[in-house]
């Protein structure tokens, strides 16, 4: 790994649930190129009982069990005593809703520790003192935070230079400048009679830039007009 290598732990219940995602296509290239050195870790192998058992009922009563604070201490601690980490990042539905800003803004740093749920969620004392940032991946609830791990883990990885071959492709995403993404098409021009817009097919580069800023816009106003407030 060289210096500039992010490094991500992604500490949870079912590692085998997103070790596809995580190894093939781009995150999968990326690692293999050695532009991000990431590590899943079973919570169960820091279990205390030959049931493995990493979970209890909660105190008070109610239902669903509750992850236990000993193996998430032990896993945790173990990996901040070998080098420091930016952020503990505790996926949880009730955590700050992700935006694309936040995923810049975690693609720069050198060391992550995601910490995934599941069950009914975890024990209290490990949000108040291991972790250091709540992050949700939207307004609904999964079985697990492994999925919403890999989520951001996705969405970190596409953004560190050299991961995604275009590096253009990625300045111009939906939410990068505060707009949605204008449509895109490729050949043929004439689909069953459905036909390419001309301007993208006269090579007038000024013309392509304006309709592209135009339907982005028409796009935002229509679907996301929250995006446009405060903006001029
Ligand atoms: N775990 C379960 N649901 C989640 C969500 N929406 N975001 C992050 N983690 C979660």
């Amino acid at each position: 790994m060289n210096n500039t290598t992010l490094r991500i732990d992604i500490v949870c219940v079912v590692p085998q649930s997103i070790e596809s995602p995580m190894s093939t296509s781009i995150v999968g290239r990326a690692r293999e190129r050695g532009i991000v050195d990431l590590h899943l870790h079973n919570l169960h192998d820091y279990a205390k009982d030959r049931f493995r058992h990493i979970d209890d009922t909660p105190y008070g009563g109610g239902a669903g069990m509750i992850i236990q604070c000993e193996p998430v201490f032990d896993c945790i601690e173990k990996l901040l005593a070998e080098r420091t980490y930016d952020d503990v990042i505790y996926l949880t539905p009730d955590g700050e809703q992700l935006t694309q800003k936040i995923c810049n803004d975690l693609s720069l740093k050198k060391n992550l520790i995601l910490l995934a749920g599941h069950y009914k969620g975890i024990d209290q004392r490990i949000r108040d003192t291991l972790v250091t940032r709540e992050i949700s991946i939207g307004d609904y609830v999964l079985t697990g935070g492994e999925i919403a791990a890999a989520v951001l883990t996705d969405a970190i990885v596409r953004l560190i230079p050299g991961v995604v071959g275009d590096a253009e492709s990625v300045l111009d995403d939906s939410f990068m400048h505060d707009v949605l993404d204008a449509p895109h098409y490729t050949k043929p021009a004439d689909f069953r009679g459905l036909k390419v817009p001309d301007v993208l097919l006269g090579g007038n580069h000024a013309a392509i830039r304006r309709w592209r800023e135009e339907q982005s816009l028409r796009k935002t106003q229509e679907r996301r007009p929250d995006l446009l407030k405060g903006k001029s």
